[in-house]
């Protein structure tokens, strides 16, 4: 099997981890979850963008050194991949040697080909978005120019060297068309394919202005463009430029997650910069939405940022997990609100998947003297929840395949309510008398069915289910998608049950 490497965006250190961060970690981390569950060698990759003039003030803001200072802030980085749960393989850091190296051996590469030049660079810059605008894309209120993203941008004036981007628009074009799920979700798309067919410039891809950044090899005065050395951070993890064997192995990237305000960078300027220097473009780019507040936008002088640390302590990190994937179809838009996230812990959680586990576990544990019952044929009133079971897993990874995750969780539970409805219909408590067989067939079919729903959700929620399959009784061999063909012998002897999910009291 192929392996897979998949991104995350490398995150700012100007500020500390928020739930936008550990939103697009998260997607990355359930499916490179996913594709180690379907056998695949992953490896996942996030880290820090510590350069750049945003970084620069930051540190300045903060009274240290720049370097002191990334390396205070990238380690919340890294403690929020430990809380989150993040089962990353690699983290990067700009700062780091091989990195720098790496930029280098890339801006040559593209020196080499022809493909940057020595000119001026004149015209306005956003340094909270560490990006160029037009004119035309400005508005103004009270003498200030402000870009789309609402950051306000300084008229700049300085010597650069330029990436002839302009010679590339008709080759991203191209692949575009030629992928057309090169870019996710397709509105997207056709957003960046209306903005290269509008026209392409030269890019400026370094700054003379402030020192904190890569060096142009050969012409020091001049710092890298953040967004060239930030980009180049994920040849950089896949062994660009020495370790060939490792980059041979990683490098397309299967997928990069980003937000959607930095789909730009990654569907314009990556793919041309990689072109350019004779490497292959990403195989996707997949861009998610922007999360609310209670119906507001979160920033900081509104004082509303969403410490995702704070809400894993308060409601437990599966439930998070859940309901950020759950709650919004990814790609588009969604609101944070605390109400939706309790109705989905106790309604879907707690309810729905719990309750099920607890009483199927309790009354095998009750009457079958805590052994599982045999394997057994499907009777006719079987027969729906067996055929939704069966086709949950392939289903569930055709969602994931297209980062569907809301769509993927709303299957799974389509068939923890189906198995509600059976166990209703077919009472197992009231067969033990009347029929033992018959509720000996119902507890395993449940049974199965349960150990379907863990196995799937592992990458949503890894804790909760570890729980599940020992309380099932999978052995650590016996949780991957293949080995769910081969069903668990009866008789073997399941622990108690304890409850999976707390209901959350609200006031
Ligand atoms: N350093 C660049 C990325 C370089 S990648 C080569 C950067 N960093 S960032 O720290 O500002 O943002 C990282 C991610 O957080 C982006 O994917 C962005 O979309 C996401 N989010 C920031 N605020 C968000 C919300 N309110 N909601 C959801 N995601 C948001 O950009």
């Amino acid at each position: 099997m192929q392996p897979c490497f998949i991104t995350t965006p490398i995150y700012y250190v100007n500020d500390r981890p928020h739930i936008g961060h550990a939103y697009t970690s998260l997607a990355a981390d359930v499916l490179a979850r996913w594709r180690r569950l379907e056998g695949r060698e992953v490896f996942f990759l996030t880290g820090t963008d510590e350069h750049g003039q945003k970084v620069e003030k930051a540190a300045g803001d903060a009274g240290m050194d720049p370097q002191a200072f990334t390396d205070e802030v990238s380690q919340h980085f890294r403690d929020l991949a430990v809380a989150m749960g993040f089962s990353n393989d690699g983290f990067i850091r700009t700062t780091e040697p091989r990195h720098k190296e790496a930029c280098a051996a890339l801006w040559q590469k593209l020196v080499e080909k022809g493909e940057i030049y020595l000119g001026d660079y004149e015209g306005w810059y956003a340094v909270r978005d560490e990006a160029f605008y037009g004119p035309d894309e400005l508005t103004e209120r009270d003498g200030v120019k402000y870009a789309p993203s609402g950051a306000p941008v300084e008229w700049v004036r300085e010597p650069s060297y330029f990436f002839r981007l302009s010679n590339w628009a008709e080759r991203l074009l191209k692949l575009y068309e030629d992928n057309p799920d090169f870019i996710l979700p397709a509105s997207r798309r056709n957003e960046v394919i209306a903005f290269v067919k509008s026209g392409l410039g030269d890019l400026s891809v370094s700054r003379t202005s402030f020192r904190w950044g890569v060096p142009v090899p050969g012409d020091p005065a001049h710092v890298m463009y953040v967004w060239l050395d930030a980009l180049t951070n994920y040849i950089t993890a896949a062994g660009y430029p020495t370790d060939h064997e490792a980059f041979a192995k990683w490098w397309p990237a299967d997928i990069h997650f980003v937000g959607k305000d930095i789909l730009r960078f990654h569907t314009v300027y990556w793919p041309a910069f990689l072109m350019a220097a004779g490497l292959e473009p990403p195989r996707r780019v997949f861009a998610h939405g922007w999360w609310t507040n209670e119906g507001q936008k979160i920033s900081k002088s509104l004082g509303n940022v969403i410490d995702p640390l704070a809400l894993v302590q308060e409601f437990g990190l599966d439930p998070v997990r859940y309901f950020l994937l759950r709650e919004v179809p990814f790609g588009q838009d969604g609101d944070f609100s605390r109400s939706a996230l309790v109705n989905r812990n106790n309604g879907e959680l707690a309810n729905a998947l719990g309750n099920l586990a607890n009483r199927t576990l309790s009354l095998i544990q009750r009457n079958c003297d805590g052994k599982l019952p045999p394997a057994t044929a499907r009777a006719p009133g079987d027969a729906g929840l067996g055929a939704l079971v069966d086709a949950l897993p392939r289903q569930v990874g055709a969602h994931l395949d297209r980062q569907e995750y809301h769509l993927a969780l709303e299957a799974v539970m389509a068939a923890a309510r189906e198995a509600n409805g059976y166990i209703t219909v077919e009472a197992p408590w009231a067969l033990k008398k009347t029929d033992p067989v018959r509720m000996e067939a119902v507890l395993r079919h449940l049974h199965d069915a349960l150990r379907v729903f863990a196995t799937v959700l592992q990458p949503f929620m890894p804790t909760t289910m570890a729980s599940l399959l020992d309380q099932l009784g999978v052995s650590e061999e016996a949780r991957s998608l293949a080995a769910l063909a081969t069903p668990l012998p009866g008789g073997i002897a399941l622990p108690p049950p304890s409850p999976l999910f707390a209901k959350i009291e609200t006031a």
